[in-house]
């Protein structure tokens, strides 16, 4: 039976994460919560985001705090970090995973539906990270983790906003740490592979992709939510004190 690691640097806390409510979110509120941590978490899936929050704490673990809020509108991100700060202290961990990889054509793509996909999978990666710097600075040190993607490095189609979004948060990543490291900020990407979530499942892991996985990841098993937590768990740990700027893949080694 696998074991995995308990971190004493991640009890207590706290840690901001988007899009919690469902997915691979969903589980890095689960493990966070596991490890100890003050969790706070955005989503506009409300109902999702309340029920996790009522079952970890019926679990008996502290509940974590969850708060309604569309990522695309910046001002009600940027006081949802505020509030955190005030009820549960400066954040320490910063886990920017929210994103939409709802498929769209080419042909398709208007100026609006561009800047939509922008606004929904990179523009409030920034604005969180500049809002949680500040809590940072003060409190001598974090970890931002911003959640990428390998379509960009496998050329995927069918999406051109997401792609192209998730292929600009790695230079958001290395422009953050350069600026942010001198406070001691540790900004890195993490790029799951096709990981096995509900909605993954539901609409695409069908006879074909299960062949596909088969095919390109040397690792026979299927890469789950909670493979990208504890990598996650990890950058936001100390134990990964001089890790920043890079990216670390979590993929099965999908070659
Ligand atoms: N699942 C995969 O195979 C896979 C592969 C590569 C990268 N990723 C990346 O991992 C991260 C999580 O992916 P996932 O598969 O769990 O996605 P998902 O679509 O299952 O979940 C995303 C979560 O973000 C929330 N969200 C979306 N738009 C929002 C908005 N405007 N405001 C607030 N919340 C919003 C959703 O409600 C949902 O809870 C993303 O950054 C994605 O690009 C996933």
């Amino acid at each position: 039976m696998p074991q995995f690691a308990t971190y004493p640097s991640l009890k207590d806390r706290v840690v901001f994460i988007s899009g919690g409510a469902t997915g691979i979110g969903e589980t890095l509120v689960e493990h966070f919560c596991a490890q100890g941590s003050r969790v706070a978490f955005v989503d506009i899936k409300v109902a999702e985001g309340q029920a996790l929050a009522d079952r970890i704490a019926a679990a008996g673990a502290p509940k974590p705090l969850f708060i309604d809020c569309d990522l695309k509108d910046i001002p009600a991100l940027q006081a949802a970090i505020r509030r955190v700060g005030a009820e549960l202290g400066p954040v320490g961990a910063l886990v920017n995973n929210a994103a939409n990889d709802q498929r769209h054509r080419l042909e398709d793509v208007t100026v609006e539906l561009w800047d939509d996909r922008m606004a929904v999978n990179l523009r409030h990666y920034f604005f969180a990270a500049q809002a949680v710097a500040e809590q940072m600075k003060a409190n001598g040190g974090g970890s931002i983790v911003n959640i990428g993607s390998f379509s960009w490095k496998r050329g995927e189609g069918e999406m051109p906003g997401y792609v192209t979004a998730k292929a600009a948060i790695h230079g958001l990543t290395r422009t953050l740490a350069r600026d942010l490291g001198i406070h001691r900020i540790r900004v890195n990407t993490m790029i799951p592979g096709w990981v096995m979530t509900q909605r993954q499942v539901d609409l695409w892991v069908d006879a074909e992709g299960e062949a596909k996985i088969a095919r390109n990841q040397c690792l026979k098993d299927k890469v789950l939510p909670a493979d990208v937590a504890r990598m996650v768990l990890f950058l936001a740990a100390d134990d990964s004190r001089m890790c920043c700027s890079q990216e670390y893949l979590v993929e099965g080694g999908w070659v």
